[in-house]
């Protein structure tokens, strides 16, 4: 019973897969938690309030001035009597109006009013999901500090495929239980990652960038979550899917990274894994520049923010633990030593990214941890078993840390 004892107020949204909540409400239940459900209007047309009040033995709320509900709880009490706020499924319209602070129904009134850890699983077609507006919706939802887990890539209720479909109700209740009960070395603790590459644009069709994958940077991410921290990874432009229970913010150039870092800050650990472009263009062109015959002219560069320095060097809100990481061709040991006393921070994981070693871009990765008072050298393994080993020495390093 993870979740004895919780009380979770679950906010149904209008779309196809509010007939998963009502499964989400029996795997709440079964994990320990009381379950008391709002629905909107949309919801209505999909599930009942019978029958979210038959499978959640608590009666159900719909409307805003009802008056039986405003001198029974009321939605002021709706919004602080849980211990979390889950919407499922988050449609783009309920998503659009929490980012507007809109309040206009019971719902909304509430996810407003409400200062409790908040959960969102967004379900919408993949163009809605995709929509810059919906992007931008999300973006702003989570510097608000919303959590968001899914949505999931599959096929979806309109012969569709691609990301929107709701995460599973047990990965929405998983990740329910890491905000309330987390468990592991890191419990507790926020782990701030960045990954991946990034896209340093020349004109609107191109730009410079790296052969980074983001494998590596997104594996750590997923060992931070099992070892039970809130996650959040700053992702430049990479093929790979969000993951539930981990708070992605996605990215283009070092600038916008930088940014996201720090809108995402305070953070008991940050790991900068991303390969960021050094340099960006200084006039990057509104127009797709046209070749004329003659010789291309030099394109003018200049260097992009030291993300990870900028961070370790700070006097106020540095994360207690900083790591960076050191990608070399050439004197592993001797370029990464410079820059763990460079760069200020605590750890340096270097690698060897010559062409030949397969690392950019492949599954596996040889690396060394360069610490202040040490070298250790690990055998070559896969990047998940990189990621595990870094999250414990990680977690090893802040339990003797003095704080
Ligand atoms: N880094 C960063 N911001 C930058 C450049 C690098 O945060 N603008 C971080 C990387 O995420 C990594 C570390 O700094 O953790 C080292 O990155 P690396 O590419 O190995 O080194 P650089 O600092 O770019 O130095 P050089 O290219 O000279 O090796």
């Amino acid at each position: 019973m993870v979740l004895a004892g919780k009380r979770v107020l679950l906010v149904i949204g209008g779309g196809i897969a509010a007939y998963k909540a009502l499964d989400l409400i029996r795997r709440l239940r079964e994990r320990g938690a009381s379950v008391r459900c709002i629905l909107t209007a949309g919801a209505q047309a999909f599930v009942t309030p019978l029958a979210a009040s038959a499978l959640s033995g608590q009666r159900s709320h719909t409307d805003l001035f009802d008056r039986e509900d405003e001198a029974d709880i009321g939605h002021i009490r709706l919004a602080r009597d849980a211990d979390i706020v889950v919407v499922a499924p988050a449609t783009a319209n309920l998503m659009a109006r929490m980012a507007g602070g809109h309040a206009d129904d019971l719902a909304s009134t509430v996810l407003l009013a409400t200062t409790l850890p908040i959960l969102l699983a967004p379900a919408m077609n993949v163009r809605m999901w995709q929509h810059p507006a919906t992007q931008r919706n999300l973006a702003t939802l989570q510097a608000d500090g919303v959590r968001v887990v899914g949505p999931n890539d599959g096929a979806m209720a309109e012969a569709e495929t691609g990301p929107g479909r709701m995460a599973e109700p047990l990965e929405i209740a998983d990740a329910v239980r890491q905000v309330l009960a987390p468990t592991g070395p890191l419990a507790g603790r926020h782990v701030l990652i960045t990954s991946g590459p990034t896209h340093e644009p020349i004109d609107p069709v191109r730009y410079i960038a790296n052969r980074s994958s983001g494998k590596q940077g997104h594996a750590i991410a997923r060992a931070a979550a099992a070892a039970g921290a809130r996650v959040t990874l700053v992702s430049g432009p990479v093929s790979l899917p969000d993951q539930a229970g981990i708070t992605t913010v996605h990215v283009e150039s070092a600038r916008d990274m930088l940014a996201a870092v720090e809108m995402a800050l305070p953070a008991d650990i940050g790991i900068f894994a991303a390969a960021v472009a050094d340099w960006r263009v200084v006039h990057a062109g509104a127009q797709k520049m046209k070749k004329d015959g003659g010789a291309l002219q030099p394109l003018s560069l200049t260097e992009n923010p030291d993300i990870l320095a900028t961070i370790a060097h700070r006097t106020q809100g540095r994360p207690e633990l900083v790591v960076g990481f050191a990608a070399e061709t050439q004197n592993v040991i001797a370029n990464a030593k410079a820059k763990l006393a460079r760069k200020g921070c605590d750890l340096i994981v270097a690698n060897d990214v010559s062409a030949e070693g397969g690392v950019m871009g492949g599954d596996m990765n040889t690396v060394h941890l360069v610490g202040p008072t040490g070298i250790e050298t690990w055998p070559t393994l896969s990047k998940a078993e990189v990621a595990s080993r870094l999250v414990s020495a990680v977690g090893a390093l802040l339990k003797s840390s003095p704080s």
